[in-house]
């Protein structure tokens, strides 16, 4: 069994990560480890911040090895940094998915759900539907957590954890629809109709999503990857 300590303190992509990667691995998300420093995701690219995300936390676990003391065998930090690409804004809000709502007022913070969504829905008004094409992306950043002894001298510089985060990559095309449906999902779920269905992701549920989301498609390039290891 790996341990994969989570990046996020979101519940929702805690419990999707979890259920697509099944029982061969146990996801912990930041909820368990309270005290972790916020990352400043400063970097312009998914991959970047997921790695801003998973060096970071990485190198705080192993800063005080007695954080990881209750866990056994291969542990190691997953980040996920997603968003939304809108063709029509020129792929906005792209990076900003989670604080797009707070971009002009500059409140610090990621912004709710629904505030994120109605930005979305004026700014698309008049969009006529062949132009409504969007995509969710996702890149995942896996950094092994290196046991204290492996370490070399210094031990877990950042650069050497860094050297040693893969990323992972996954789109989901689809489009944006004319206002927001469904109760299931999280962020703009209601808002986005996968390519080849007429339904949002909130409205197909998890079942259906967790098959074709951006993200279920990175966690399969990382399960061949730890696959192709075994
Ligand atoms: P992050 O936590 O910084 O990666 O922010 C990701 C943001 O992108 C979330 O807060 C959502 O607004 C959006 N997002 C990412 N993945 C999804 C998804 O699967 N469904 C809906 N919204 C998503």
């Amino acid at each position: 069994m790996k341990t994969l300590i989570l990046a996020t303190r979101n519940k929702h992509k805690t419990e999707e990560i979890q259920q697509i990667l099944g029982t061969g691995f146990k996801c912990l998300s930041l909820n368990e480890f309270p005290d972790a420093p916020p990352v400043d995701e400063t970097a312009t690219t998914f991959g970047g911040n997921a790695t801003l995300k998973s060096v970071g936390l990485a190198r705080w676990l192993l800063e005080t090895p007695s954080k990881l003391s209750g866990i056994a065998g291969e542990a190691y930090v997953l980040a996920d940094d997603s968003g939304l690409e809108v063709d029509a804004l020129n792929g906005a809000p792209g990076v900003y998915s989670a604080r797009f709502a707070h971009l002009e007022s500059g409140k610090p913070g990621n912004s709710p759900d629904g505030e994120n969504n109605a930005k979305l829905l004026s700014l698309m008004q008049g969009v006529p539907v062949e132009k409504r094409n969007a995509r969710f992306r996702c890149a995942l950043a896996l950094t092994p957590l290196l046991k204290a002894d492996k370490c070399s001298s210094p031990p877990c510089e950042a650069d050497e954890l860094e050297v040693a985060t893969l990323i992972f990559e996954g789109a989901c095309e689809g489009r944006m629809d004319t206002k927001p449906a469904g109760g299931g999902g999280f962020g703009y779920d209601p808002m986005f109709i996968p390519a080849g269905y007429d339904k949002s992701f909130a409205e197909l549920g998890e079942d259906v999503k967790n098959r074709l989301s951006h993200r279920s498609k990175a966690l399969a390039k990382l399960q061949q990857h730890f696959a192709k290891q075994s």
